[in-house]
């Protein structure tokens, strides 16, 4: 039997490598694979309160921080080396301490702060726990369902997705769209499709107390989550209520059905814009909250596409590839596409009535 020789040097890099294109892409590694674990650590820190108590303290050695949060102190100083390597924390080697900055804060403290993003780190680990049921799709073609994802996706996209709508709903994407503000004031019957915790169900509810609300989610725990958000903030259960349907079959007529973030986890986007379009009274409003996206692919690769890739890739297709019709559109499907299902879908006069760096949000009328 031939053995193959012991190789005693290293083996000499191809001839056609770039020695500094491969060391600027070892250095990606490294920053990426840090990135992924500091989620993580991210997510710990947003779950045991740490950032909480940095923002209230200011300054804090470990043995402070951990003392004041009732964690280990251990854990702790490993955790702030972490995310002071990362930038998330400052720390100060004269004084031993650690520093929450007001603008790290603002984003991972506040959960009044318009771009409160703790929600977002919430869901990581939660979907990163499913990598085995996704590599079983790549292999099979399956899909796996939201219903299927932890606790954790849903309150974290419940958190992440409220800051959004706390800053921008009622103030601005309402007011863009054609008359809508004006029947919402008045008195309107809206329908909130795929409603999950019902962040935005609420804050509509908050703010046009003349109209009437429903929430509708497929999910059986997600709507109990929004019955009781609903129950705690007091409001009218004539006035507001969630019940489970599917967005290709949820009963009744509205003056508004809003779908946010949500058409493209469905199985069968053309099947539920058709739907609404039939749910919709003669004058009424159909506004889709989407990602934001390019229409093309290379429009989409950024920090923002990138994110939405991967995530799509995670949660949003399999969930699409779980349900009848199986269109799987993907988080990154673009105003051209989506336009496109709703005109199909029956809507006449479609456009792209807002946009933020994150979303965009279509008007279809019929
Ligand atoms: C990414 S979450 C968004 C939840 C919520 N709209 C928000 O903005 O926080 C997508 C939601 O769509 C719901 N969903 C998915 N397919 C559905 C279907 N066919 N009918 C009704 N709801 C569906 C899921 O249960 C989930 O709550």
């Amino acid at each position: 039997m031939t053995q193959t020789p012991e190789r005693t040097t290293p083996p000499a890099p191809p001839a056609a490598i770039d020695q500094g294109k491969l060391e600027a892409f070892l250095g990606k590694v490294v920053n990426e694979v840090g990135a992924a674990y500091n989620t993580v650590l991210t997510a710990i820190g947003d779950q045991l309160g740490l950032y909480r108590v940095l923002a209230d303290a200011g300054p804090l050695s470990s043995a402070e921080l951990a003392e004041r949060s009732g964690t280990a102190e251990r854990y702790v100083r490993e955790w702030a080396n972490a995310q002071a390597a990362s930038g998330f924390l400052s720390y100060d080697p004269v004084a031993g301490t650690y520093e929450l900055p007001p603008e790290q804060a603002f984003v991972l403290a506040d959960d009044t702060s318009p771009v409160y993003l703790a929600g977002i780190f919430q869901g990581a680990p939660a979907v990163f726990g499913m990598t085995p049921r996704i590599v079983e799709g790549f292999r099979t073609g399956q899909g796996v369902g939201w219903h299927e994802h932890g606790q954790a996706l849903f309150e974290g996209t419940e958190r992440f997705f409220r800051s959004g709508y706390r800053a921008n709903l009622v103030s601005e994407w309402i007011p863009a769209l054609e008359g809508v503000e004006t029947k919402l004031q008045t008195g309107a019957v809206v329908a909130d499709v795929g409603c999950g915790h019902g962040a935005s169900t609420l804050l509509l509810a908050e703010a046009f107390p003349n109209s009437t609300f429903v929430g509708f989610d497929y999910h059986q725990a997600s709507i109990d989550a929004a019955r009781a958000r609903a129950a705690d903030a007091g409001l009218p259960a004539d006035r507001v209520r969630f019940d489970v349907a599917g967005a290709a079959d949820y009963p009744g007529t509205y003056d508004v059905v809003a779908i946010f973030d949500a058409l493209h986890d469905m199985g069968d986007p053309l099947a539920v814009a058709r739907h609404v379009r039939e749910s919709l009274a003669p004058d009424g409003t159909f506004m889709l909250f989407e990602p934001a996206a390019g229409d093309q692919i290379s429009d989409n690769l950024n920090p923002v596409g990138r994110l939405y890739y991967a995530i799509s890739t995670m949660v949003c297709t399999p969930a699409s590839l779980d349900q009848p019709g199986r269109m799987a559109l993907g988080a990154q499907a673009g105003p051209a596409r989506l336009g496109e299902i709703l005109t199909e879908a029956g809507f006449t006069r479609v456009r792209e009535a807002a946009r933020t760096p994150f979303n965009i949000v279509l008007e279809g009328r019929p």
